[in-house]
């Protein structure tokens, strides 16, 4: 048997047979954490804020990855889970076939639920194959998953890509706690509404255990929709109830790891990238951007309003840099490449009409860079521009308060449509669609009194540190505890594929 194979065996074995992965203590089980991206956000540059968010829990807690491997395979039938234990977390995933990603990933996900949970009617684009294919990929997660799960398992499946698995496992018959949580904004049911099949899909919520969203808006948006479009019971505990089951739901913003992020802002590699800066613009202040390149980040209205900022309060000219790091994403859909060519052209426009033969006005870099090199160039700033047209929580704007250098802070512009609004209220709060304000912002924030600076900072830092990654996963992952499944014989479940675990072999066919 080939060493690769050996290995796979092993580490198959302990996953499945020893419960490998730390226990988690209060239930005695382990935590499965499942989302389409597996990421690790030490290693991959391209991270978002789902990858980094569920990085930083497993970390913490112990416990199983189960996602999309990133690879693509030519038979889903000969396509076989594979195992990799990465700083005491298995990580475990499987390929999809071409036509599973196009119609999964770039279809379904990416064509209908991620422009309609934007509020982006506009840009929906439904073709029943890509509903087809979504479907046939939570099956074939959920049939992949159920192999390895034991009884006393909890399950937390993440984000848009993945509402119907909770169904799915329980067709398998699984009974453990599962819970859910939408890492994108819920919008009102009207919105969601128009999307073909948006019953069918959402009447999927109701299998799992516990749902989770960003903001106390999202949550409420959802419960209207439940219950007007899908007929769910408001129970008084805020709970909903459907075909005998009941649901729990709440809010649960998403935070990050603030003191090692502020760490990785100060340590000998930061404090190398920050006099490296400032060398290359000198004593002028910097402005930074960090966002996918996604047409819900705002990014042509922002650098419209960084436009209008350089020819409404002239004395800024030359003494300022707008420093802005995209990354592109899901490249080959058409509203994205329509996106990064505006995005070309306003950059163009700017440097072309405000440029000296010594200022660039824009420095925009169409790449991932590392978390580390983030945080230094959070920290040399003197402006955080987080202005989404519509985001879930924006992890960038928490990234940025936690970067900061206490005594002498920089300043937090931020979207009131970003979910990170609801809480971070001493931020200069736009709205990004306003380029006359959000240029005043600017203004405002160059300009603000040192004082000011440090006040609102500090309330600030005070929020993210409550609100932080540990916060939001131990919250969900003990009420999730607490839910009990009541699920199993309420909806037609297929009784004869119980749950179970096979002894011999992890390594699965999947049909
Ligand atoms: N990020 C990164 N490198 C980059 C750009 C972004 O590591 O070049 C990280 C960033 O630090 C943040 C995450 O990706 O943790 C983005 O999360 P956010 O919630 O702001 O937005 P999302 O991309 O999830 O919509
Ligand atoms: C957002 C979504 C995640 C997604 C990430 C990166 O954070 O909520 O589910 O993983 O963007 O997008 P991608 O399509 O590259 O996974």
């Amino acid at each position: 048997m080939p060493a690769v194979a050996v290995r796979h065996l092993v580490e198959e074995t302990s996953f499945m047979a020893k419960g490998g992965i730390r226990q988690n203590r209060k239930r005695e089980g382990r935590l499965i954490v499942v989302s389409n991206r597996v990421a690790d956000p030490k290693r991959d540059r391209k991270a978002g804020g789902l990858a980094v968010a569920v990085g930083e829990t497993l970390e913490a807690t112990g416990g199983g990855w189960f996602g999309w491997s990133g690879e693509v395979t030519p038979d889903a039938r000969q396509s076989k889970p594979t195992i990799r234990l990465s700083d005491g977390i298995y990580i475990v995933t499987i390929d999809l076939t071409s036509e599973e990603l196009d119609g999964f990933y770039f279809g379904f996900s990416n064509q209908c639920l991620w422009p309609i949970l934007h509020y982006r009617i506009d840009l929906v684009h439904f073709e029943q194959d890509y509903y087809d294919k979504y479907r046939i990929v939570n099956r074939r997660f959920a049939n992949a998953l159920a192999q390895f799960l034991g009884p006393n398992d909890v399950i937390w499946i993440h984000d848009l890509h993945l509402i119907p698995m909770g169904a799915e496992l329980r067709r398998h018959g699984a009974n453990q706690p599962i819970g859910f949580f939408l890492h994108v904004p819920f919008p009102p049911p009207e919105v969601v509404a128009a999307l073909p099949r948006h019953h069918d899909v959402f009447k999927d919520m109701m299998a799992y255990d516990l749902l989770g969203f960003q903001t106390q808006r999202d949550t409420a948006c959802f419960r209207n929709y439940a219950m007007q479009e899908i007929g769910a019971v408001l129970q008084k505990d805020g709970s909903l109830q459907f075909a005998g089951h009941r649901t729990q739901c709440g809010a649960y913003p998403a935070g990050i790891d603030v003191e090692s992020f502020a760490r990785l802002s100060t340590n000998a590699e930061a404090r190398k990238q920050i006099d490296y800066l400032r060398k290359s613009i000198g004593d002028r202040a910097l402005i930074v951007g960090v966002d996918r390149l996604d047409y819900s980040k705002g990014l042509v209205e922002r650098l419209t309003a960084y436009g209008q900022f350089l020819r409404t309060y002239r004395e800024n000219r030359n003494k300022v840099v707008l420093m802005q790091v995209t990354p592109p994403s899901r490249e080959t859909l058409e509203s994205y490449v329509q996106i990064r060519r505006e995005l070309d052209r306003l950059e163009g426009d700017i440097n072309g009409e405000f440029g000296e033969m010594d200022w660039t006005p824009v420095r925009y870099i169409r790449r991932a860079i590392s978390r580390s090199k983030l945080a230094a160039l959070y920290r040399a700033s003197r402006v955080g521009l987080v202005t989404p047209l519509r985001d879930g929580m924006n992890l960038v704007a928490k990234e940025y308060v936690a970067a900061q250098d206490e005594n002498n802070p920089g300043v937090l512009i931020l979207s009131r449509f970003a979910g990170a609004a609801e809480a971070m209220h001493q931020a200069l709060i736009v709205n990004p669609h306003d380029v006359e304000q959000v240029a005043y912002a600017l203004q405002m924030a160059l300009h603000m009194p040192l004082e000011e600076r440090r006040e609102r900072h500090q309330a600030l830092l005070a929020t993210i540190r409550k609100e932080d990654v540990h916060a939001w996963s131990k919250a969900f992952l003990a009420r999730l505890a607490n839910t009990k499944s009541e699920f199993a014989g309420a909806l037609p479940l297929n009784s004869s594929s119980q749950p179970h675990r096979s002894t011999k072999t992890a390594t699965t066919r999947t049909a």
